[in-house]
Parts: structure tokens; C-alpha cells; sequence
């Protein structure tokens, strides 16, 4: 019988404090910085009353630079941070993790269930290009695991797929410098080629990048349609709990936010998501979760 509750005791701000959260069953989210957070506002949104936890790992992103193996023992640790909660699903919020790791992490924790972003992606993409040509942008660890073009052609080989790395979106989020010029200039740099592949469909393969749609989507021009994947598993988190029958009325909650390190742009970000909201936001440290 699974335990419905959970205690934890965890260590905050370099181990000077202590503090316990008590909290029902949650839905676990996680990511290496702030994209996963596009994640937890579309799920908190479709379902307000679930309790939300989330781990940005901001002290070591970028992600989507590292080896396979530095990657997947940072997910192996933050997994294992998670589920002392004893989550109803861990969602990868985090399309290099889903692509480089997903696999191991189900190897290593069987009692979890996970969802990823980059399943729920490729199916949308399927589901709406007309003109069987689709770009996908992302980390260049995820670009160069290959998972969304091998997943795109095993679903249908004639679909042609496009992708390109843009390595610097990442740090541009993660800065909080999400409009104007600079970041207009370097998306111009990195979409120019996939214009001219008259592509109808792009994947915004990595969670940081919907916080720069508009950019992206001005450079792209309104024709190409955006696949948001926090839209897209966003749906598929609350299709787990209607199958369990799970989604009854409940009083809303508001998410919990950890994270590795939290700095003047990190609330600048969470602000951009959460306008006058009162959130709990913690830093912790993940050392003991090996
Ligand atoms: N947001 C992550 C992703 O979806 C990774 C960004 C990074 O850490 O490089 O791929």
C-alpha cells in the first residue's frame, strides 16, 4: 500500500536551516533550470488543486551543452530528491533529460512513473503538419541524440525533419533577457536556414524556448505552427489522473519551486510567470541525493 503522505526534512540555505514540507501526493516536475517552468504554469493551470513540486537544477544548467553521462547522473539525483515526496508521476520537464535519459531513469526507479516532453511533441507535430516537413530546435545534446528525428520517421518515414541547435537560447532565458533586440538578432541567426526549407511545423525542442515564442514566432514568421510541448504534456498529466478518476474539485494549491540556486534574474523569471502570486520558493542543495 502506498503511503499518501509525506514528511521531509530538507536542508535549506548551505545547511544553516531546517525546514519540513508536509504535503499530499504531489506531481514531481523538473528540469535544469527555469524552462520546466512553462511546464508547471500549464499543468497548475489545467489542474489548480493538485499539489505541484518542482527542482530546477540553476546551479549547474545548462544541460544541453554536458556528456550523456554527466547529464543522466544530474537526472538520477534530482529523481532521487523527488521521490521522497512519493509523487503520482515525475514529469521530465526537460526535452535533453527526456532525450538522453529517460530510459535510465526508468531503469533505475521501476516504482515511478514518468512522462516526458519530447513523446507528447513528436505525436502533436505528426498530428498537425499538412506538408510533411517539420523542423525541431533544441539543446545540442538533444539535437544531437538524434531521439525526435529517429522518433518522427519511426512514426512516419515520410515526414522530412529539419533540426537545428541554438545553444545560446538557453542562457538568454535563463538571464531573463527575453525581448528586444538581442535576442531577435541571434534567433535570426540560428531560424534563417530552416525558413528557406519551407518547413509548416517547428518544435520548440527544449522548455526553455516558449518563454521566447514571440521572438521566435516573429522571425518565423504566423504560417509555421509553434509546438509548445508544456501545452501538449501538460494535456497528457491530466489525462493520468482522469484514467485514476482523479480529478475532482479541489481547493487550489500553489506550486512549490526548488531550486539549486536563486539569483536577482531567477526571480525576475519567476515573477514573468507568476505576477503578485505568493509562492514557496527554496533553494536546497542535492549533494545527498547520490
Ligand atoms: N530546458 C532544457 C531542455 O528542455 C535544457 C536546457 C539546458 O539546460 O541546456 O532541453
Amino acid at each position: 500500500m502506498m503511503k499518501r503522505t509525506c514528511l521531509l526534512t530538507l536542508t535549506l540555505n548551505e545547511g544553516q536551516k531546517y525546514s519540513k514540507i508536509h504535503m499530499e501526493r504531489p506531481i514531481a516536475i523538473f528540469d535544469s533550470g527555469m524552462g520546466g517552468l512553462t511546464v508547471v504554469k500549464e499543468i497548475h493551470s489545467l489542474m489548480p488543486g493538485k499539489n505541484i513540486i518542482y527542482l530546477g537544477d540553476t546551479a549547474r544548467v545548462p544541460y544541453g551543452t554536458k556528456s550523456s553521462d554527466v547529464i543522466k547522473g544530474y537526472a538520477k539525483q534530482i529523481t532521487k530528491f523527488l521521490s521522497t515526496f512519493n509523487p503520482w508521476v515525475v514529469v521530465v520537464a526537460c526535452h535533453t533529460v527526456s532525450s538522453l535519459a529517460l530510459n535510465f531513469l526508468k531503469r533505475n526507479f521501476p516504482q515511478l512513473y514518468f512522462i516526458d516532453v519530447v513523446t507528447p511533441s513528436v505525436d502533436e507535430s505528426i498530428s498537425i503538419t499538412k506538408n510533411y516537413r517539420i523542423g525541431v530546435i533544441g539543446t545540442p545534446a538533444t539535437i544531437s541524440s538524434g531521439k525526435y528525428q529517429k522518433l518522427i520517421k519511426n512514426a512516419n518515414p515520410g515526414i522530412k525533419v529539419f533540426s537545428q541547435p541554438c545553444p545560446l537560447f538557453v542562457p538568454l532565458v535563463e538571464e531573463g533577457w527575453i525581448k528586444g533586440d538581442v535576442p531577435e538578432i541571434i534567433a535570426k541567426k540560428y531560424l534563417s536556414g530552416l525558413i528557406n526549407k519551407k518547413i509548416d511545423t517547428i518544435i520548440l525542442g527544449c522548455t526553455h524556448y516558449p518563454i521566447l515564442k514571440k521572438v521566435i514566432q516573429n522571425v518565423l514568421g504566423r504560417d509555421i505552427n509553434l509546438i509548445d510541448a508544456s501545452e501538449v504534456t501538460g494535456l497528457k498529466v491530466k489525462t493520468f489522473f482522469e484514467k485514476k478518476n482523479m480529478l475532482k474539485y479541489e481547493v487550489e494549491k500553489s506550486p512549490v519551486l526548488y531550486f539549486t540556486d536563486v539569483t536577482k534574474d531567477h526571480k525576475k523569471i519567476i515573477n514573468f510567470f507568476w505576477k503578485n502570486h505568493k509562492l514557496t520558493v527554496r533553494r536546497i542543495t542535492l549533494e545527498n541525493h547520490v
